[in-house]
């Protein structure tokens, strides 16, 4: 495949993963189905009709009418069970499909994390950390139901200002040099010679031409993605897999970066709006968010969110933008 190339699939990311190649992914960046109900076609009908089941309507206020979420709170003892083991098998079918050395970037929430990540870890990956997206979200910080003036002193859940994105290795072979060279992963990608990859991002949700061009109820924003997927594949080399991609963001991130990907779904019509959404999402061009910048991350907010990245050795400077040495300027 060559480079900044995908290939999306209408496919089942279980079944897709027990026919792959042994050892042909080099990165995953997902954000999967977590709440695992809340893309059945019940909830998903529950959702267009605005009543009941996962899929909260948050209260609209300043004029606005807000999108639903998917409310966490609902699942019981049984969808816990489902949701580990849910996990478990994702984690197990991906192992032999990695190259030694994969780094998977998986969303979460703060209610489920646990659920999430214990399999990884019994799977036989290792933890590397979390990536906290800093967003500010309509989740919790509401006070008690029906009980508002009684109680005006009580928030019953802290309000969400960061989403989790669990960060696992398939173990290295050797040394991270040796499995650097070999399998050209082992590390992350840094920002830039003076910034390594950090695990705090500011970002805003996915809002205007995003949504638009990519109205998935899930949709993740390319400033965020594009940091991540980035950081996924440390020398810019092998195949970045997104099995649950919905309208494609991660797979439009990677082909904005010149990485190679490819994206699984398993609802038609989602399918249908991702081979549309991707050229659309990777020609565009987010805004940095400011606050990255306090990280020293100045350099890395702003070329990232254009649509390539350089080493600094392919680039030249000219009036403090930076242009290819190839003289192209994609
Ligand atoms: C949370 S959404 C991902 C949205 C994505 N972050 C975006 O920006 O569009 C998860 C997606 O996984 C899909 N899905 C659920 N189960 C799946 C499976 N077994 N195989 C492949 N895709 C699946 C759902 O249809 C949904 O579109």
């Amino acid at each position: 495949m060559p480079l900044g190339q995908y290939e999306i699939v209408r496919a089942d990311a279980f079944d897709w993963l027990a026919k792959a190649k042994r050892l042909s992914i080099h990165a995953v960046v997902t954000d999967p189905p977590y709440g695992l109900i809340e893309y059945t076609p019940r909830e998903l009908q529950k959702r267009e009709s605005g009543r009941g089941g996962v899929w909260r309507i948050p209260p609209s206020f300043d004029g606005c009418k807000r999108n639903p979420l998917p409310r966490f709170t609902v699942l019981n003892a049984r969808d816990r069970n489902r949701l580990h083991t849910f996990f478990r098998h994702f984690a197990e079918s991906l192992l032999p499909v990695l190259v030694p050395g994969a780094h998977i970037f998986v969303a979460t929430n703060p209610l489920v994390s646990q659920i999430v990540y214990k399999p990884f870890i019994d799977a036989g990956f290792e933890k590397r950390g979390e990536i906290m997206r800093v967003v500010h979200t309509l989740r919790g910080g509401d006070r008690p139901k029906n009980a508002h003036q009684e109680f005006p002193d009580v928030t019953v859940m802290p309000k969400s200002c960061w989403e989790p994105w669990g960060l696992f290795r398939k173990p290295c072979e050797g040394t991270v040099k040796h499995n650097l060279r070999k399998w050209k992963t082992g590390g992350l990608r840094r920002v830039s010679d003076t910034a390594p990859f950090r695990d705090l991002i500011y970002s805003s949700p996915a809002r205007g031409y995003e949504r638009q061009v990519a109205p998935h109820p899930s949709l993740k924003p390319q400033h965020f993605l594009r940091q991540i997927v980035r950081a996924a594949l440390p020398l810019a080399e092998g195949v970045l897999l997104d099995p649950f991609m919905g309208s494609g963001s991660t797979i439009a991130a990677a082909t904005a970066l010149g990485l190679r990907s490819v994206g699984l779904e398993i609802n038609p019509n989602y399918l249908r709006l991702a081979r549309r959404a991707i050229p659309l999402l990777a020609n565009y061009e987010p805004e940095g968010n400011d606050r990255n910048d306090q990280f020293g991350v100045r350099e890395a907010a702003k070329t990232l969110c254009g649509k390539a990245v350089y080493r600094r050795s392919d680039v030249t400077l000219r009036g403090g933008k930076p242009i290819p040495k190839n003289g192209n300027n994609e």
